[in-house]
């Protein structure tokens, strides 16, 4: 089998990143990690790509005198080691559309809410303002507006009275590590076709029942 080669784009931590790992340590899975870059240096996530063996480079944007050259560099670092498919794994740049078009269908995110509620910065603090019972994380593919584009796939996480920005922040990021490997495994298996701007997806088994919050007696 020919495992799909993928970058991984960080910024910081990398737990979902170490997500990826995880599950493409699996032989059967149908992606590979072939290299994990950072526009950050010294971001955590890059110790997690070394421990797995995976290439960790840096590309600082700091360096760089705009966002092209800075998007230049880190479309070379890809295409060096052979990417395929480009994800944003908390990668805190936005990105021009020359980037966005040079990987077109082939650049996927995954951003911390149910899109197209909530996009940007703040999200949970938003979903709480708001009083939303369900809050979530969306994987999709990237567009030129900011974490809009077809959606791949979504998780969905009650909001609990007491919660805080950071109770539901870790209730979201445990379905953001389940929902991230899952979706790039249906890319890697040709199962996701995106027919204008909609994702389609062939699925195996249709989805649990609905998840209802305030619960149903
Ligand atoms: C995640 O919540 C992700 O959805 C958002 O940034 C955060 C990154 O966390 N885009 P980590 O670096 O993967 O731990």
């Amino acid at each position: 089998m020919d495992r799909v080669r993928v970058g991984v784009l960080i910024s910081g931590r990398g737990s979902n990143l170490q997500a990826l790992i995880e599950a493409a340590r699996d032989p059967a899975y149908p992606a590979e990690l072939v290299t994990v870059v950072s526009n950050v240096p010294g971001a955590a996530g890059l110790a997690r790509a070394s421990a797995a063996g995976i290439l960790a480079e840096v590309v600082d944007h700091k360096v760089f005198s705009g966002r092209d050259p800075f998007e230049e560099a880190l479309t070379i670092v890809l295409e060096r080691a052979g990417v395929e498919l480009v994800c944003m794994a908390g990668f805190m740049r936005i990105v021009t559309e020359g980037f966005i078009a040079r990987w077109h269908d082939r650049l996927i995110n995954i951003h911390p809410s149910l899109l197209p509620a909530f996009p940007g910065l703040d999200t949970h603090a938003r979903a709480l303002a708001a009083g939303v019972k369900l809050a979530g994380c969306t994987v999709h593919y990237v567009r030129a507006e900011v974490d809009h584009g077809p959606i791949i796939g979504q998780a969905a996480v009650p909001v609990l009275p007491a919660d805080t920005t950071d109770t539901l922040a870790a209730r979201v990021l445990e379905a953001e590590h389940r929902l991230f490997p899952h979706c790039l495994r249906l890319i890697a298996e040709g199962r996701v076709r995106v027919a204008g701007e909609v994702a389609e997806i062939e699925e195996d088994a249709p989805p649990g029942p609905a998840l209802i919050n305030p619960p149903t007696p």
